[in-house]
C-alpha cells in the first residue's frame, strides 16, 4: 500500500482560470487575512489566507522601473488555517504561532533594502504591520511576493500568502502596442502554479505522508492535484494568437517539467531577472519552486475548439517515489476559440534589439570561488528528521557567507543529496555556468562530514564524473533561483552590487532578532541565537526545506 494521502477524486476543467486582480500605482495596500476559499466546485470552502482582500493568493502588483512602490502591509490574520501543522520543534517556532500567526512579507527577486526585505526573523503578529519601500531599481521582470516567516513559511504560503509582482519599463509596458511587440493586456497571463492535497472533508492539507503524525514537519510534500491561480485544474479559453505566459512555481516541494500535451513548440523570452536577448524555442521547461519563466505560446496555429493541456512529467525523486507518490500529471487546459487574438508574431529580438535595451552582458570573470554545500542529515529520535542543511550548518550559525560589495563570485553549489534543491539568493541575480555530476560517496569519504554546526564546504572538483552540462535555454538569462541537481555541482556566477549601485546600504542593521531558542529535547542540547538583524538570506526554495533549516543568513560587506 502506498504511504501517501490522496485527495478525493476531482473532475478537471470544471472552472475557468480566474484572472488575478491588478494593483497599480506607487502606493498599494496588501493586508493578510483569514478567509474561506473554494478551490473546486465539488469541494466545500476551505480555510485559507489571502492578501489584499482576496480569499486565496494576492492581487498582481504592477510596478514601473525607477518608480518606488510603497507597500503597506498589515497582518490581519484572525485564525490559522494550518494551526495543527505548526511544528514547535523547528527553529524559531513556538506554541503561540498556532493562534498568533507570525508573518513577514518578502518580494522575491527584489533589490530591496534589508529592512524592507521581509527577513524571516522580522515577523509581524496579528495587528502588526509595516510599510515596505521597494525601489524597483532593476530590470523589468516578473517577481513574486510571499510570506517568509521563520519556521512557518511553508504553512503561510500554502495557506495562500503569495502573489505576482510585474515590474515593467518603457520597453515592456504591458500595453498593447508596446515597443517590443509582446502580447499584453488580456493576452498576458500570470500563472501561479501549485500542487496540493485535499482531505476527504475538502480542506487543503499540507500533509503528504500519513505515517507522519499531524504537526510533524515533512521533508517532502508533493500534491496530487494541480492548482493554478487558486483553482483546481482550471480551463482557460484563449483567442487564436500569441500569448505571454508568466509562470511561477509556488509549490512547497515539487519540481516540474512542463510541456503542452500536443508537444507544441513555444518560446522562452525571459528568466527571473528579465528578458533574454531573443526568444528561444523549446518544447518543455523545467521549473523548481521559486523559479519563474516568461513564455510566448502561439494558439493561433491550432484549430478552433482544440484543447491543449499544460502537463508535467518530472519524475518523483526516488526517496519520495518509494512511498507510492505518483507524478501530478497536469495543471490546466487551454481551449482555443474562434476569435482572433494578438496579431503580432514572435519578435526577433528582445534585449539587444535596436530599441535601446542593453544586451545580456557576457558572464563576468569571478575573482572569488566559493564552495557551498546542500545536505540532508539524519536527526535523532524526537526531532523532525532529516535536518535539511546548507554547509552542514543550522540557521542559527554565525559562520555565514560575507561576499564583498562590487565583487564577482563563482558559487559552486555542491548537492550531496539524492534530490534536486532550488537554491535562491536574496537581493542578487546570477548566471548559470552549468552542472556537473559528482561521485558523492568518494567526496564524503575523502572529506568526512563533521558534527552538524561545523562547516563542511569542500571542493567537489576532484570528484566530478562527467562533463560540465550547459544550462538549459530557459536558464540562459539572469536568474535568482537555480535547481541544484542531485549529486552534482551547480556553478553560478554572481555579481554582488555596491551600495552606490543599489542606492541603499545592503549591510545596514535594522533591529535585533528575538532570541530564538532551539530545544533539541531528543538530542539533549539547546541552542540560542540572538543577533542584530542584518543583511539577507539564501536558501532552498522548497518551502519544507527552508523552514527546517536549509536557509542561512548572508551579508554583503563593504
Ligand atoms: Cu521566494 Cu527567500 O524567497
Ligand atoms: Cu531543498
Amino acid at each position: 500500500r502506498p504511504f501517501v494521502f490522496s485527495s478525493p477524486p476531482l473532475q478537471p476543467f470544471r472552472e475557468q482560470l480566474p484572472p488575478l486582480p491588478v494593483l497599480g500605482g506607487t502606493a498599494v495596500e496588501v493586508h493578510a487575512s483569514s478567509t474561506m476559499h473554494v478551490f473546486h466546485p465539488d469541494l466545500p470552502a476551505s480555510p485559507a489566507l489571502g492578501y489584499g482582500g482576496m480569499d486565496y493568493l494576492g492581487p498582481t502588483i504592477e510596478a514601473h522601473v525607477g518608480e518606488r512602490t510603497s507597500l503597506t502591509y498589515r497582518n490581519d490574520i484572525t485564525s490559522n488555517p494550518l494551526a495543527a501543522d505548526v511544528d514547535t520543534r523547528i527553529h524559531g517556532v513556538s506554541e503561540q504561532d498556532r493562534t498568533q500567526v507570525p508573518t513577514s512579507l518578502h518580494l522575491h527577486g527584489g533589490r530591496t533594502p534589508p529592512e524592507f526585505d521581509g527577513h524571516p526573523e522580522d515577523t509581524m503578529r496579528p495587528g502588526q504591520g509595516m510599510v515596505h519601500e521597494f525601489p524597483n531599481r532593476q530590470d523589468a521582470c516578473a517577481l513574486w511576493y510571499h510570506d517568509h516567516a521563520m519556521g512557518v513559511t511553508r504553512l503561510n504560503i500554502y495557506a495562500g500568502l503569495a502573489g505576482m509582482y510585474l515590474l515593467r519599463d518603457e520597453y515592456d509596458t504591458g500595453q498593447t502596442g508596446n515597443p517590443l511587440g509582446l502580447p499584453a493586456g488580456e493576452f498576458e497571463l500570470p500563472l501561479v502554479l501549485q500542487d496540493k492535497n485535499f482531505t476527504d472533508g475538502g480542506r487543503q492539507s499540507v500533509r503528504s505522508n500519513p505515517l507522519n503524525p499531524q504537526g510533524s514537519w515533512e521533508a517532502a510534500t508533493p500534491g496530487d492535484v494541480g492548482v493554478v491561480n487558486g483553482k483546481v485544474w482550471p480551463e482557460m479559453p484563449v483567442a487564436r494568437g500569441l500569448y505571454r505566459l508568466r509562470m511561477v512555481n509556488a509549490a512547497s516541494f515539487s519540481v516540474w517539467n512542463l510541456f503542452f500535451e500536443n508537444r507544441m513548440r513555444f518560446w522562452v523570452i525571459g528568466a527571473e531577472g528579465g528578458l533574454l536577448d531573443a526568444p528561444v524555442p523549446t518544447d518543455h521547461v523545467r521549473l523548481g519552486p521559486g523559479e519563474r519563466v516568461d513564455l510566448l505560446v502561439d494558439f493561433g496555429a491550432l484549430a478552433p475548439g482544440t484543447t491543449v493541456e499544460l502537463r508535467n512529467d518530472e519524475p518523483i525523486p526516488a526517496q519520495v517515489a518509494q512511498r507510492g507518490v505518483q507524478i501530478m500529471p497536469r495543471f490546466c487546459r487551454f481551449r482555443v476559440g474562434t476569435a482572433a487574438g494578438f496579431t503580432g508574431g514572435v519578435p526577433e529580438t528582445l534585449r539587444g534589439g535596436s530599441r535601446g535595451l542593453a544586451v545580456l552582458p557576457p558572464v563576468a570573470r569571478p575573482s572569488v570561488v566559493r564552495n557551498v554545500s546542500v545536505m540532508q542529515l539524519a536527526q535523532g529520535l524526537g526531532q523532525p528528521s532529516p535536518l535539511m542543511s546548507l554547509n552542514n550548518l543550522r540557521y542559527t550559525t554565525d559562520d555565514i557567507e560575507m561576499p564583498r560589495q562590487g565583487t564577482v563570485e563563482q558559487w559552486n553549489i555542491v548537492n550531496v543529496t539524492p534530490e534536486p534543491h532550488p537554491i535562491h539568493l536574496h537581493l542578487v541575480t546570477f548566471r548559470v555556468i552549468g552542472r556537473q555530476a559528482i561521485d558523492t560517496n568518494a567526496l564524503m569519504q575523502a572529506v568526512p562530514v563533521p558534527a552538524v554546526g561545523v562547516r563542511w564546504t569542500p571542493s567537489a572538483d576532484p570528484f566530478v564524473l562527467g562533463p560540465n552540462l550547459a544550462p538549459q535555454v530557459w536558464e540562459s538569462g539572469f536568474k535568482d533561483t537555480v535547481i541544484a541537481d542531485a549529486n552534482s555541482i551547480t556553478r553560478i556566477v554572481v555579481r554582488f552590487p555596491t551600495a552606490d549601485e543599489l542606492g541603499f546600504d545592503p549591510d545596514a542593521t535594522f533591529g535585533m532578532s528575538a532570541a530564538h531558542t532551539m530545544d533539541h529535547s531528543g538530542g539533549g542540547h539547546m541552542e540560542q541565537s540572538s543577533h542584530p538583524l542584518q543583511g539577507y538570506v539564501w536558501h532552498c526554495h522548497m518551502l519544507d526545506h527552508e523552514d527546517h533549516d536549509m536557509m542561512l543568513r548572508y551579508r554583503l560587506v563593504p
